[in-house]
């Protein structure tokens, strides 16, 4: 997979070169491409904002360096991929969205700050790509680079071959596995901590009741925690 990265703030990307990303850098399955968004503004001050027609505080970016840096990055292509814009405004980004995403050959992640990206710049790219606009949740960040990076993460580890073993995203919590529900308590040892106890049923090297006791443990956190997921 390919992944590019437009920003005015290339140095957010830097911790993409550790951990399992890192890896999967070195091992070829993934580029990592970062772009400056002012490397395609072209006035003395490469500005990327300007004052929002309509009023009000803020300043949105420019659609010309926008188009000019999509117009670089999206060539005619038989690739399937998407640009993805992350936006408090956007659709809730999910782990479903992280399955469909982690088979795509390309993802564009257009990161804007200040208000926002004009508007036109996603309706002209949504005539030569897939455009998904995705929001982390129900706040505000500064701007796309965080959300691209936790996007990142969430969509890069569900790709094949980049977790050692693949059984460990099974049970995970959201996993179609584990019916979407929230994960079960994990313990390793020692048995017993400051006085608290691993749960019996862990030691007891039975598997039906470990795993019952699991099901019920995350249905339990589920109904306590997210009830809106069962
Ligand atoms: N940009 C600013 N806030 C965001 C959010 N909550 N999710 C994605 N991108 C954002």
């Amino acid at each position: 997979m390919r992944l590019d990265y437009v920003t005015i703030f290339p140095g957010y990307f830097g911790p993409l070169s550790l951990s399992l990303i890192g890896k999967a850098i070195e091992s070829g399955r993934l580029t990592v491409v970062v772009h400056d968004l002012r490397d395609w503004a072209h006035d003395v001050h490469r500005s990327v904002d300007d004052t929002p027609f309509g009023g009000g505080a803020g300043m949105v970016m420019k659609p010309e360096p926008w188009g000019e840096a999509l117009d670089a990055l999206i060539q005619p292509s038989p690739a399937r991929r998407a640009l993805i814009i992350p936006s408090p405004s956007g659709e809730v980004f999910s782990h479903r969205c992280a399955v469909e995403l982690a088979g795509y050959d390309q993802l564009i992640f257009a990161c804007g700050r200040y208000e926002g990206i004009d508007a036109r710049v996603a309706d002209y790219a949504s005539t030569i790509i897939e455009v998904r606009e995705l929001s982390l949740g129900d706040y505000v960040l500064n701007g796309g680079e965080v959300a691209a990076l936790a996007m990142t993460e969430a969509i890069v580890r569900l790709m094949p071959g980049i977790i050692g073993n693949p059984d460990s995203l099974a049970e995970e919590s959201h996993s179609a596995t584990l019916d979407n529900l929230l994960e079960y308590p994990v313990y390793t040892k020692p048995a017993a901590w400051r006085g608290r106890e691993v749960p019996e049923v862990l030691l007891s090297g039975h598997h039906a009741k470990i795993a019952a006791w699991r099901r019920d443990q995350a249905e339990a956190l589920t109904r306590a925690r997210r009830p809106d997921l069962l």
